[in-house]
């Protein structure tokens, strides 16, 4: 049964007001986190939550938080939540539909009268996106008390510090611990978000229901050559840091293309060079390396063999080579009764597939708290982290609806 309505117009105002609140100077659709840009869609957000009926607070993570008391006092709330914020030249989609989903399910509730056993809460996450902190999901960590001082003193290449960032989004960096969040403190936590690959639009699907999240591990590594004359240099006596950091990157490659019991993606996608002239020999280059999978052993059987390989450039070549962890979420897996329920709550609304998710999202994080269950949208070709991401606004209010049905599914059955 299908107790919600398909609001395209409403949905596409709201998707295109975000979309205007992006620093025009910068490629695609970009809204970082902590700056005025994203304060100004904070500001809207809050504004919307607030005339949908929610109670609105920030969290001392900086979350933005909207609540909808439910009748039974008793009952932990039920957590609906995604982000706002963009990857650098991203697109008008990711994340930024999981919370506008809640608002519009908050409106919904509010319009047909429904009131529920549980206390809703409608969650913007702060800086779900790789920050400039070499952090991702800051917001949720934060809720789950999973963000370190270490992390929380990391500064970003302007010198600002994290806890700096989280004061300004709102936050109270020094609460974070007290306030967070524990096991049993809610009952579920539901994503709606865009697939970002192919697979609903290729098997012609309207809905995904997602069965696992990819575990994500990130590093930084930073070769140490000698900086020289490019025209005097002769090749053999060269140190350079450069070409030692392209044979690492085809070797992420390398370790990423062999099969292993679970499927695994290598990425190489951020990388500095110093000097940076061009005549003049690489001296140093810092990159970071981006292993996802749902198997943790998988993942740390890749990392194995990029230290080999980095002993082995480090002797050939006679450089030094560091590697740091920078980040780790764990995979996560929905359980049964989850899926039974969003199955349900996508019936009556379109045909949907499960599929595991090779994005990571919040819902990594809260899943250490509570279970957790996200329905994806389809991405048009795919596309994602590009200004190309699209979904039709009919196939977004379709996952709206599927969330919101999930939600009165759960909310029966968990207050029984
Ligand atoms: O990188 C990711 O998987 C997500 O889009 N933040
Ligand atoms: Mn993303
Ligand atoms: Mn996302």
């Amino acid at each position: 049964m299908n107790y919600f309505d398909q609001n395209d117009e409403r949905i596409k105002s709201d998707i295109l007001t975000l979309a205007e609140m992006i620093n025009k100077e910068a490629e695609g659709f970009t809204r970082r986190p902590f700056t005025k840009w994203y304060a100004q869609s904070r500001e809207w957000l809050a504004e919307e939550m607030g005339k949908s009926g929610l109670d609105v607070q920030i969290d001392a993570a900086s979350n933005l938080i909207g609540r909808l008391e439910g009748s039974n006092k008793e009952l932990p709330p039920i957590m609906i939540g995604s982000h706002t914020d963009t990857v650098t030249g991203g697109g008008r989609f990711d994340g930024i539909i999981g919370v506008l989903a809640g608002i519009e399910i908050a409106r919904q509730l509010k319009e047909k009268g429904i009131t529920l056993e549980h206390t809703l809460l409608i969650v913007d996450f702060t800086a779900e996106e790789p920050s400039e902190f070499g952090i991702s999901t800051i917001g949720s960590r934060g809720m789950v008390d999973n963000l370190t001082d270490e992390m929380l003193n990391r500064t970003d290449p302007n010198g600002l510090k994290l806890s700096e960032g989280i004061k300004i989004a709102g936050g109270r960096p020094g609460d974070i611990s007290k306030e967070a969040l524990k096991s049993g403190d809610i009952s579920l936590y539901l994503e709606l978000h865009i697939e970002q690959g192919p697979v609903l639009e290729q098997t012609n699907n309207d809905l995904g229901i997602v069965t696992g999240i990819v575990g994500i591990q990130r590093y930084r590594i930073t070769v140490n050559g000698q900086p020289n004359h490019a025209g005097t240099t002769p090749m053999n006596m060269r140190f350079d840091a450069l070409t030692g950091a392209a044979e690492l990157i085809l070797e992420v490659e390398k370790v990423a293309k062999k099969s292993y019991k679970e499927q695994v993606v290598g990425t190489v996608g951020r990388l500095f060079v110093e000097p940076n002239g061009s005549n003049v020999v690489p001296g140093k280059v810092v990159f970071d390396v981006e292993l996802r999978s749902l198997s943790t052993s998988t993942i740390d059987q890749m990392v194995e063999q990029i230290i080999s390989k980095i002993k082995d450039t480090e002797i050939n070549r006679n450089l030094s080579v560091s590697i740091d962890k920078l980040s780790q979420s764990e995979p996560i897996f929905v359980n049964e009764d989850i899926l039974k329920g969003i199955e349900e709550g996508c019936e009556d609304v379109g045909k949907a597939i499960l599929l595991p998710s090779g994005a990571g999202h919040d819902a990594n994080q809260i899943a250490r708290i509570a279970p957790i269950g996200m329905i994806f949208v389809p991405s048009k070709d795919g596309k994602s982290h590009c200004p190309e991401e699209w979904t039709e606004y009919s196939q977004v209010t379709k996952g709206v609806c599927a969330l919101g049905n999930a939600l009165l599914y759960f909310d029966k059955k968990q207050s029984n």
